[in-house]
């Protein structure tokens, strides 16, 4: 059941992609989500080259299944994580923030598969045309760097469907079967899942972050930094800070300058909850504690297939 096109472009049991993440996707998760059937990813964006080599070599030393890396475009040293990720055998790249113009036809060349992700339904057609086999449509639920036009996963995910050839996995607001069967209702092809992952034993995560997410609930999330580019994560006195700032309407290179570098590994690798940035979902309220990474695709599969069933006994009375 649930065997999409997307399994067959990436070679994986399940259409379930695990989010890169920056600072917590390693290889202990990414083997994890790889040997249960969906696609493991490395977080790219938080690696130099050569503690990406070294994560891909213990990656694969744990899973012979593909896995994938994340590569945030924008970063000036994009080409050489591409170069490392193609020399270590990879199966996949999922590239985010930025144009998939540049480097899809390289990439493919070598044999591997390319996966943008997109905010809207423009962006995703330029994606396509540049050629990537597949797009994930991620929506203002998410958790980590959103779209400027603040489109939800419900609205963005079918007209994607509409415009696109290619499959579209649906991102934003997936956190179990229920999630996933939304999603493939809607047409996606497969889903991203960030959040979930986060809060599972294998992540590199600290615990106060792990935590964090276990105790967001419904309301713990918010939007900031709109101008520079929105972020979802857990409120606490950094998005306090930034929101203040906003109301006071400081310039971007002010906004820039309160909110620094560094907050992400604050939060993830230190454990500071509260000057760090937590990225978290809206869908971080449905998670109530910590999970194997493995059980969470089995246990999103199985879900799923229950929500099929209900239905269909709905669809009959
Ligand atoms: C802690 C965290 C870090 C993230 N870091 C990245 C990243 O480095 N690159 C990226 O493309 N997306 C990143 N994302 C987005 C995820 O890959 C994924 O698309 C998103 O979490 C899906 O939405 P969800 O959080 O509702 O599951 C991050 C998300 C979270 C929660």
């Amino acid at each position: 059941m649930f065997k999409t096109r997307l399994c067959d472009i990436l070679g994986i049991q399940y259409p379930i992609i695990q989010g890169g993440m920056v600072w917590i996707c390693m290889h202990e998760l990414t083997a994890a989500v790889s040997e249960a059937g969906g696609l493991g990813v490395l977080a790219g964006g938080s690696m130099t080259s050569e503690e990406l080599a070294e994560e891909i070599r213990l990656t694969k030393s744990a899973t012979k299944k593909p896995f994938g890396v994340n590569i945030p475009l924008l970063r000036p040293d994009a080409e050489i994580l591409i170069d490392t990720t193609i020399a270590g055998g990879a199966a996949a790249v999922i590239s985010s923030a930025g144009n998939p113009k540049r480097f899809t036809g390289k990439i493919q060349d070598a044999g591997l598969k390319v996966v943008h992700v997109s905010p809207n339904v423009g962006l995703a057609v330029k994606a396509e045309t540049a050629g990537v086999d597949a797009v994930v449509g991620e929506g203002i639920e998410a958790g980590g760097h959103d779209g400027f036009d603040e489109i939800t996963t419900m609205a963005l995910i079918p007209q994607l469907v509409e415009r696109l050839t290619v499959p579209v996995i649906a991102a934003g607001g997936i956190a179990d079967g229920r999630g996933f069967a939304a999603a493939l209702a809607l047409g996606a092809q497969g889903v991203q899942m960030g959040t979930r992952f986060a809060a599972t034993f294998e992540a590199r995560a600290h615990i106060k972050f792990k935590e964090a997410i276990i105790g967001v609930g419904d309301t713990g999330t918010t939007v900031s930094a709109r101008t520079l580019g929105p972020t979802r994560a857990v409120k606490n006195r950094l998005t306090e800070k930034i929101a203040e700032a906003e109301r006071a309407c400081v310039s971007k290179e002010d906004l820039f300058e309160l909110i620094g570098e560094g907050r992400s590994r604050m939060a993830s690798v230190d454990g500071d909850v509260q000057e760090g940035t937590v990225y978290c979902g809206q869908i971080g309220g449905l998670i109530t504690g910590l999970m194997h990474a493995g059980d969470v695709v089995r246990e999103t599969i199985e879900g799923a297939e229950k929500v099929v069933k209900e239905l269909e006994a709905a669809a009959r009375r």
